[in-house]
């Protein structure tokens, strides 16, 4: 597909080396199912789903329809104070997935706000409950929880932090579970479980009771897929539980299939008080994010306020826009009447048993994965992240979309993959490895 050069200039392009793209672009034109296509017409097979979103593969006509029937029949209304019929649907539907006692959705559009918002509610939970002292979060090391400044407050990722560093006051942040022992162990690591302690030290020297609560990713995704060992989320959920503090999952990543369950709560056995969604809510057709709460939380925040009145000041020009929510509905439908999150779990063996082909490979130093999603750790160049960022471009074209962040790359293929087309993401990883060596 011919397009214009001097057109690229105008758009800057978000988390992108501006220059060096526009050098040499890098377009898709067109996706469907697993695959994409470039403007030169070439195919790329998408390891990724495009971001982690697409679990149900691209172009599905059913989200298209939907989203195309609700845009003719009600494209949009302000939603304070007025409502539309999908909203509450796609809420009960989310409800359904979540753990028990967590029937109450606040709509967002994308993971970023799912995040500010959740730090907004424990706010205004912990008021409303009497426990305003609680003003200090905790988070991780190598935690990625989005972009607004709430986000990047909690998150771990240097370069994130360096770049804006006036940030919230008062968080703390845990070691992330990344351990020398650990290398190449697949699924949950076996050892690591003490490093949730560090919340129990931050209870010892802050004081538990002046801690509101913790944001986890329960897998800690965009720093390259790890694990949590065996027995940590269980810690930390003890530990939260003997001091009054709520426990987040951030489950923009995890939720909805890609380990196996609905949430990687259920996966884990841990359930949290909130849980933060996004990307594949919608199979990333339109942004959309959401925030879990458990039904404690909604009660005492709204019980809180003065009949007839605005409980909850937050919200945004599209939270639960009728396109979203037509997106949604129509996704959670494929997602069911598939068995899509059932077809992740039972692919997941022959998934990691491909990602572990690859690790006899010189430059590989490290392989992690749990469901659905993959770490392929490259060994460094020398300069953090340098070696991954040309790995990507090399394996466009090479007709292989993975994402990377830093040296490591995120495997994590749409759930409706045949196996041959887990080979072919693997065939095309190794050969672009190969081309490096
Ligand atoms: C765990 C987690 N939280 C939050 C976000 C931010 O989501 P968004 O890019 O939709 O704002 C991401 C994005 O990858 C994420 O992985």
């Amino acid at each position: 597909m011919p397009f214009d050069v001097n057109s690229l200039e105008n758009h800057w392009m978000p988390f992108s080396g501006n220059r060096d793209f526009k050098a040499n672009p890098r377009l898709v034109v067109k996706s469907e199912g697993i695959y994409c296509w470039d403007h030169k017409g070439g195919q790329l097979i998408d390891g990724s789903s495009g971001l982690f979103c697409s679990p149900a593969g691209h172009g599905r006509p059913e989200i298209a329809e939907a989203v195309y029937r609700q845009m003719q029949e009600n494209d949009y209304i302000p939603h304070f104070q007025l409502g539309h019929p999908g909203a509450f649907e796609l809420a009960q539907r989310v409800s359904r997935l979540l753990p028990e006692q967590m029937n109450h959705v606040f709509f967002t559009n994308s993971g970023s706000e799912s995040v500010d918002t959740a730090l907004k509610i424990i706010m205004a939970y912990h008021r409303a409950i009497g426990q305003s002292q609680r003003l200090r979060f905790v988070s991780r090391e190598r935690a990625y929880h989005g972009v607004n400044l709430g986000g990047i407050s909690l998150g771990g990722m240097v370069r994130n932090r360096e770049s804006f560093p006036v940030t919230l006051p008062g968080i703390v942040t845990m070691r992330h579970t990344q351990t020398p022992e650990q290398a190449f162990a697949r699924g949950q690591p076996a050892t690591g479980a003490e490093l949730a302690e560090d919340l129990a030290r931050f209870c010892e020297t802050y004081g538990g009771s002046t801690i509101a609560a913790v944001f986890v990713e329960p897998i800690a995704g965009s720093t390259g897929t790890l694990v949590p060992p065996v027995g940590y989320l269980q810690r930390l959920r003890e530990i939260c539980d003997e001091h009054g503090i709520l426990l987040v999952f951030d489950e923009v990543i995890t939720g909805f299939g890609r380990t196996g369950k609905p949430f990687a709560a259920e996966s884990f056995g841990v359930t949290p008080d909130i849980i933060t969604m996004a990307k594949a809510l919608t199979n990333g057709a339109i942004p959309m994010g959401a925030v879990g709460v458990k039904d404690e939380i909604y009660q005492a925040v709204t019980e809180a306020a003065p009949e007839n009145s605005i409980e909850f000041f937050h919200g945004y020009t599209y939270s639960a826009h009728p396109a979203a929510c037509a997106a949604g509905i129509a996704t959670l439908k494929i997602y069911e009447t598939e068995g899509l999150f059932e077809r992740a779990a039972s692919l997941s063996d022959y998934f990691l048993d491909a990602i572990w082909s690859l690790k006899d490979h010189p430059l590989v130093v490290d392989l992690r994965g749990y469901g659905m999603m993959a770490g392929v750790e490259l060994v460094s160049d020398g300069v953090p992240g340098r070696r991954g960022t040309r790995f990507q471009k090399d394996a466009f074209w090479n007709g292989l979309h993975i994402k990377f962040t830093g040296d490591n790359g995120i495997v994590a293929p749409a759930f409706i993959a045949e196996r041959t087309h887990i080979d072919e993401i693997i065939d095309k990883f190794r050969k672009t490895l190969d081309a490096h060596l």
